[in-house]
């Protein structure tokens, strides 16, 4: 690709370009890719007006992008590898040409359900190449596309489905993870029992299970796409027309919906895809992350695709059939980029070394990190171990919001340091902030990170509520997109991410908001209140820790009854995975005189840190603290 960066000085080069003439930057970047009409302007609008726009008045769909503009030299080349669940099933290959024809008669599949431009899709999919021609074939009708990770609950995807008003939902019959296998249609069907928008449900089939299909709304995958075309041209889309929703934990109870669009997003992923794992023809690259997330959109999706390149899809997880499996894969498929997430590489460093060294990973080029701060010991495994000290390290910060890697090395370009997410990717401007909003020019400093001029791949809005996209990111700094987390600068100007600054909290690279938890420990019979906080988890990154109030009704119940009752409610509403890893009762928590939580003493009572609780004179009842702190000692740690 044109805008490859090929060494550090052009790299240097190219953020200063960005910085000083950023519509010519980003023109000629958006200028590689096919537009079915041009634009007019790179830029309108800016942080302090209601709505940024990238490359107005062009018309373009992101799936001609990624499929039809490689056919005339890619047709034969593998887009898709996929390796199931059990190793010993066999790996599905799709070819661009393949891939698109899928694409295409999926597409026309769904127009045939009455699927038009603008309507919404929900899909919750295992890791199947299934779940990639979904997405793509949203995109290429120009319907929205939500992906909810499949490990949420029927509760959590019916919130997401009725705030989308999605008119479509596909899924399979099961999920299958390691031994596991989840009813993903039973899942769905509960969370529409009540929806007045969904009108058909589209089911894979994965493992053949008897699935409940009522007449005239479930239909399976198979029996839909039969005897349709696999021509379908793509729909022209503007710039600034939407591509999907993906829900994301704030610091409210209720999830948001994080808008993208066609234009702005494909350019970004795109180019950063290119120039962070410095893809070249004919790697192989693989991410491991689910495309229920914003990774797996941008790079296992989107990015790789856009650049021509090989993508492997993985079903299982990273320690079925055992902790090996992450290297069989890499050394099986010969995987050039590999990128995961710390939470991965710290629970396969406790299975020891052997399970690496077993295979041969000479092939890997380039090891990425995502999803939360990679602590210098993991770092150090993954650079010893696994990249055998050859392989650079990109240490990859953004978020949902973001669309895209926002600060990042350039595989093998830049200056690496452990735990140090480094420089931003030209055309990002970082900048940390004190809690006045003025900005630290000096290095070796720490601040709160924000981002201080638009990008294309930036957030439209909150699906539905404008209002709560700019009071979150546009106006707590005026001029600035505020990121919620807190971060470092060194001497060398390298930035290194601290953590969320909000109620936001990040179990292995998964975010909840603190409230979201909250609300659903709440349904349990006997529950009051409760508060929840994150604490250091070394495997996790963040464990979750809940104080619950009881009310008298539950005095005949056991802990353990009691412990089960507010997990099974968390199961309920969100999912497994957001699973208290203690659950503190008691008898109150730390309120001021106007009645707000101290979350700072829950905090520290969760590290485990009983002595400095700063100035407590303003809670209504300092010995409460007492009592949290002999409550936490007595806690076991699952
Ligand atoms: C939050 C965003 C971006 C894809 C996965 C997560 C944390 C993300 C890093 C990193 C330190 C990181 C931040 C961010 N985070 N990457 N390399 N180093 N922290 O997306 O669910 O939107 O979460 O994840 O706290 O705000 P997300």
């Amino acid at each position: 690709m044109s805008f490859q960066i090929r060494s550090f000085e052009a790299y240097q080069k190219a953020w200063g370009k960005s910085q000083d003439t950023p519509d010519e930057f980003w023109r000629d970047i958006a200028n590689t890719f096919d537009w079915m009409e041009p634009f007019s302007s790179v830029k309108t609008g800016n942080f302090q007006e209601e709505h940024v726009r990238w490359f107005e008045d062009g018309k373009v769909n992101i799936t001609a992008n990624a499929l039809d503009r490689h056919l005339p030299t890619k047709a034969h080349e593998t887009a898709i590898l996929w390796e199931p669940n059990d190793p010993n099933e066999s790996t599905r290959k799709l070819s661009y040409t393949e891939l698109s024809d899928q694409t295409c008669q999926f597409g026309n599949a769904l127009k045939s359900l009455g699927v038009k431009k603008g309507d919404r899709v929900v899909l919750y999919m295992p890791m199947t190449p299934e779940l990639a021609i979904a997405v793509l074939a949203c995109a290429r009708i120009g319907a929205v596309h939500s992906v909810v990770f499949a490990g949420f609950s029927a509760q959590a995807l019916a919130d997401r489905i009725e705030d989308a008003q999605a008119k479509v939902v596909i899924t399979a019959d099961e999920g299958r993870r390691g031994i596991k296998t989840t009813p993903l249609k039973a899942t769905v069907d509960a969370a529409i029992a009540n929806s007045t928008f969904v009108e058909s449900v589209v089911v894979q089939k994965v493992t053949g299970a008897d699935c409940q299909m009522e007449s005239g709304k479930s239909i399976y995958w198979h029996d839909l796409i039969a005897g349709h075309s696999t021509i379908c041209p793509p729909e022209p889309m503007d710039s600034e027309d939407l591509l999907f929703i993906l829900y994301t934990s704030g610091s409210t109870g209720k999830p948001k919906g994080v808008v993208h669009v066609h234009g702005g997003y494909m350019v970004y992923a795109g180019y950063t895809f290119s120039n962070v794992f410095q893809y070249e023809p004919g790697d192989v690259y693989w991410c491991t992350a689910d495309v229920g997330w914003i990774t797996g959109h941008s790079y296992i999706i989107y990015g790789p695709l856009l650049n021509g390149a090989t993508t492997l899809m993985f079903e299982g997880i990273p320690t079925y059939p055992d902790p090996g499996r992450f290297w069989e894969i890499c050394a099986k498929h010969q995987v050039n980029q590999f990128y995961t997430a710390p939470t991965a590489i710290r629970s396969l460093m406790a299975a020891g070394t052997e399970p690496v060294l077993r295979h041969d990973l000479s092939s890997l080029k380039v090891l990425g990190s995502v999803g939360e701060p990679i602590n210098e010991e993991a770092w150090q495994w993954y650079h010893d171990i696994v990249g055998q000290k050859r392989c650079p390290i990109v240490d990859t910060w953004w978020q949902t919001e973001t669309g895209g890697i926002m600060i990042s090395g350039l595989g093998g370009l830049s200056p690496q340091k452990p735990a140090h997410a480094g420089y931003p990717i030209p055309g990002i401007h970082p900048v940390l902030l004190d809690p006045n909003g003025q900005e630290i020019k000096e290095n070796n400093v720490e601040g709160l990170l924000c981002i201080a001029h638009p990008w294309p791949s930036m957030i439209r809005t909150t699906y539905g509520d404008h209002e709560r996209c700019r009071n979150t990111y546009f106006n707590p700094f005026p001029g600035h997109y505020f990121t919620g987390d807190g971060a470092k600068r060194d001497e060398h100007g390298m930035y290194r991410i601290i953590g969320r600054v909000d109620d936001v909290i990040n179990v292995s690279g998964h975010r909840f908001g603190t409230a979201e938890i909250e609300s659903a420990i709440n349904e349990t019979a006997g529950a009051i209140e409760s508060a929840v906080v994150g604490f250091p988890h070394d495997i996790k990154g963040q464990g979750i820790h809940a104080f619950v109030i009881l009310d008298a009704k539950s005095i005949h119940l056991t802990v353990d009854q009691l412990e089960q009752a507010a997990q099974n409610a968390v199961i309920h509403s969100i999912g497994k995975i957001a699973c208290p890893d203690r659950i503190q009762f008691v008898t109150s928590l730390p309120k001021t005189r106007s009645g707000k939580i101290m979350r700072r003493i829950l905090r520290k009572v969760a590290e485990g840190e009983f002595e400095s609780f700063g100035d407590t004179s303003t809670l209504l009842d300092p010995t409460c603290v007492d009592l949290l702190v002999s409550g936490a000692k007595q806690l076991k740690t699952k």
